[in-house]
């Protein structure tokens, strides 16, 4: 069996945490192992004068799965915004269809006090967002106009479409029968028509669902709620915008951004895999990043697009012991490299 599988690393911290989340795929022997480079982001712009290059679209379009790092480069901020590195991630969630983010939270064992809640609050995360990853406000038409009396004004379109809708209600019901059986709809449909469209559609859903229960909520109120009580969330459904900000304040909330995978679903098995954190210019280049989304994320990859529960829960059981032994990095209170927690891990899988 063949897994091919593209490697774009992009920017920043990007390199040297898809470097060792590579290094953890390699490790596992898989047989038909084949990698593929591409170029993204600020370091494909300045290469070949765009952030998502043709050839990379076509890499994406003949592999199983996309191993993502990161893009963003400050110096990039004042191009014009198809120029910009972040356009390589929209064009390619746009482009391949992949609708359904997952991103999954929960605090691992002993690391409870190093949250940004209390231990006894945050050991009861176990949640899942499920953010719409194709439309909203992210994909709207969009602008910087001048008024007639001469004020410039910035606007953006915010709209979703039923089956939009309906697609990514599916995946969230979907994935609570698979989980605990609970899923909260976010949205603020006490403001937004979008939103007001968004609840009427997922509870038209629920119909095809009677064994999930299903809660609705407004995003102020979810994003208070993340923080007092997560422990009640099982799954969260919600659009692209309040998913995007939802997901960081989970990762906060299990004590560093630096564990948080990602899956980006399309229909079937491809799927494209990165950490949610961002390039982190800050700390670029100096070896100190925390690999451990990213090797997460690749664990994401093995199970959601190839079917390998296994090796998938072998490299999480890996990251968790790496933990347990007190190797940990920067963001994490400890002292660990890049590279050192990477061989921490292949060393316990
Ligand atoms: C994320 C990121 C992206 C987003 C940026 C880099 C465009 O914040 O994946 O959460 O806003 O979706
Ligand atoms: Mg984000």
């Amino acid at each position: 069996m063949a897994t091919r599988i593209a490697v774009f690393a992009g920017d920043g911290v990007g390199p040297e945490v898809t470097g060792q989340a590579v290094r953890v795929l390699e490790a596992l022997d898989l047989p038909g192992l084949e990698l593929v480079e591409g170029d993204v982001g600020a370091a494909a712009y300045r290469k070949h004068g765009h952030p998502l290059p043709a050839q990379t679209l076509e890499i994406s379009r003949s592999v199983d799965a996309i191993l993502f790092g990161a893009v963003g480069d400050f110096d990039c901020d004042n191009l014009e915004r198809h120029l910009r590195p972040e356009q390589a991630i929209l064009s390619l969630r746009k482009e391949l269809g992949l609708f359904a983010n997952l991103r999954p939270a929960r605090v691992f064992e002993g690391l409870e006090a190093l949250t940004s809640l209390r231990p006894e609050v945050a050991r009861k995360i176990d949640l899942l967002i499920i953010r719409e990853l194709n439309g909203d406000v992210y994909f709207g038409e969009k602008g910087i106009r001048t008024l007639e009396d001469g004020r410039r004004q910035g606007w953006d379109m915010m709209s979703y479409t039923e089956d939009e809708v309906r697609r990514i209600a599916h995946t969230g019901f979907r994935a609570a029968m698979g989980r605990g059986g609970k899923l909260c709809s976010v949205d603020k449909a006490n403001v937004l028509e979008t939103s007001q469209l968004w609840r009427d559609v997922v509870i038209e859903v629920s119909a095809e669902y009677p064994d999930v229960e299903l809660s609705h909520m407004y995003v102020d109120n979810a994003a208070m709620q993340l923080v007092k009580d997560p422990g009640q969330f099982d799954v969260i459904v919600t659009g692209n915008l309040f998913g995007d900000i939802l997901s960081d304040q989970a990762s906060m909330c299990v004590g560093s951004i630096g564990l948080l995978a990602s899956a980006a679903l399309a229909e079937g098995t491809y799927g494209l895999y990165e950490p949610i954190h961002g390039s982190a210019p800050d700390i670029a280049g100096q070896g100190i990043a925390n690999p451990m989304a990213t090797i997460l994320s690749a664990a994401m990859l093995l199970r959601h697009s190839f079917g390998l529960e296994d090796q998938a829960s072998r490299i999480e059981a890996a990251v968790a012991a790496t933990l347990a032994a007190g190797i940990r990095g920067g963001d994490l209170g400890g002292s660990a490299g890049t590279r050192e927690i990477g061989d921490a891990v292949v060393d316990r899988l």
